[in-house]
Order: structure tokens, then sequence, then C-alpha cells
């Protein structure tokens, strides 16, 4: 039985409603993206200040690369552009990020970047900052399952003599002890008014807390975040046990 926490450790959000927040302003889509970005600053601050230790985020999904080419561009030509203004900064907050999904397949700027913002903040100790980067849950479990199925067959191991446990596979997940050793999300947020998880975390998510909002993302700040850290503790998490058993 998990532990029963007050605080969430691990906190992933769904930052969606960039399209709509720009259409309100009668403004192209990549306008959205690039307030989005900017409330992704404020997020990543807010959870520094609040202890939070890992945050993650999901900022280009498997899927998203069937929406028009301009867009898709746009959103990589952001990351080259958080990267020269953000690293600094970053270094200086002590924050240490990971990227979970196969970047490999960005434009090679964009690689590039976030080679350097991988490498310069390697040995950072303060908050994870995991962005999600052609990322999908089941292509994380199939990638994983992949991955062990070698290993098994360079071990000579067969289901029958060793089945496959849930832990085996978690291990292989981006997630997972082989890859970045993060912890299932405690807290899963979505803006907009959206209700489900869209391929987002789709093994880690299996015992978390969700919380949606009307907000959309460009207009999600510290304050409301901080309401939802706070609201957090008031959830009676039981991880499938009974009332009196939940810790
Ligand atoms: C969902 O809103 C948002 C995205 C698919 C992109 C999110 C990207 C950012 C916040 C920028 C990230 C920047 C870096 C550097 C990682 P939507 O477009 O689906 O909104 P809609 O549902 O209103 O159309």
């Amino acid at each position: 039985m998990a532990e029963k926490k007050t605080f969430p450790e691990h906190v992933a959000v769904i930052m969606d409603g960039n399209g709509r927040w720009a259409k309100a302003h009668n403004q192209p889509r990549l306008f959205g993206h690039n307030a989005g970005m900017q409330a992704m600053k404020r997020i990543v601050i807010a959870a520094q200040e609040s202890g939070v230790r890992y945050l993650t985020v999901y900022a280009f999904s498997t899927e998203n690369w069937k929406r028009s080419t301009e867009e898709v561009q746009g959103i990589f030509r952001l990351i080259v552009k958080y990267v020269e203004s953000e690293l600094r900064e970053l270094k200086e907050n002590n924050v240490h990020i990971n990227i979970l999904g196969d970047y490999s397949m960005l434009p090679e700027a964009s690689v590039r970047s976030l080679e350097t913002l991988i490498g310069e903040t390697k040995v950072n100790d303060g908050l994870k900052f995991n962005i999600c980067l052609n990322y999908g849950g089941r292509d994380e479990i199939a990638r994983a399952v992949n991955e062990l199925t070698v290993k098994r067959m360079e071990q000579g191991l067969t289901p029958a003599e060793c089945p496959v446990t849930e832990e085996e596979i978690a291990r292989y997940l981006y997630t997972g002890s082989e890859h970045f050793g993060i912890p299932d999300p405690d807290l899963i947020i979505r803006t907009s008014g959206e209700e489900r998880m869209s391929n987002f975390l789709t093994w880690q998510a299996a015992y978390s807390e969700l919380m949606f909002t009307d907000t959309l993302w460009p207009d999600f700040g510290p304050e409301e975040f901080k309401q939802m850290l706070s609201d957090f503790g008031k959830r009676d998490r039981r991880f499938g046990g009974r009332k009196e058993e939940g810790k």
C-alpha cells in the first residue's frame, strides 16, 4: 500500500486549450501555443516554489503529427526559442530536464536544442521537469515490451519459466528505472474543460488523482495551480484498498 501523501510529489499536466484561446483573441493557433509556452514557464516556477519534485507536461503527442504542417513546424520552432530564452534561468534554478518520447523524429534544429537542454541540465538536482514530445502512452508501453523482450531473449528467459510482471514492464517505460526513474504521477491536471486522458501516461496514471479546470492553458496561472496542489491534500486515495486501510 502506497503511503498517504498530503502533497503531490509528481504533478503531470495536459496543457489543453491553446487553439481556443487564440481563436478567442482573433489570432492564429501559433499565437496560442506561444502564450501556452509562457504559461508553461510560469508553472515551472510555481512548481519549484511549491516544492513539487517532478513536473511532467504533454507538449506534443504521437497523434499531433495529424495537425497542419504549419502548426507542427511552429510548435517545433517554439522549442528552439524556448531553449534559447530559458536555458540560463533553468540552469540557475537547478532544474533537470528529461524528454519523454522519441524526439529524434523532430527537425534537426529542435533535436540539437533539446540535446543542449538535456546535456546542460543533467547535473542539476532540483525540480525534474519532464517534457513529453512525440509521446504516446500506448507507444511507450509497446516500446517497453519490445525492449524487455530483447533483454529476455538475450537471457534465454521464457514467460513459462519466468512470467513477465507488472514491475518488469514498468521498468522499461520512459519513466522506469532502466530510463529516467520517475515515480507515477500523484496528480494529473487537464485544462480547457476536456475530461479525458488522450494517451497521456497511460500506464502510470492508474492511481493518479485527476483534476480538471475550464481555464484555457494560456490563462492557467500559479494561483490556480497552487490551489490544486492544496486541494490534493483533501483527496482520499485508497489505491484499491478499503477506506480504513488507506494509510
Ligand atoms: C493543446 O492545445 C496544446 C498543444 C498540442 C501544444 C502544447 C504546446 C505548448 C504549450 C508549447 C510547448 C513548448 C515547449 C517549448 C515544449 P490545443 O492546440 O489542442 O488547443 P485547442 O484544443 O483549443 O485547439
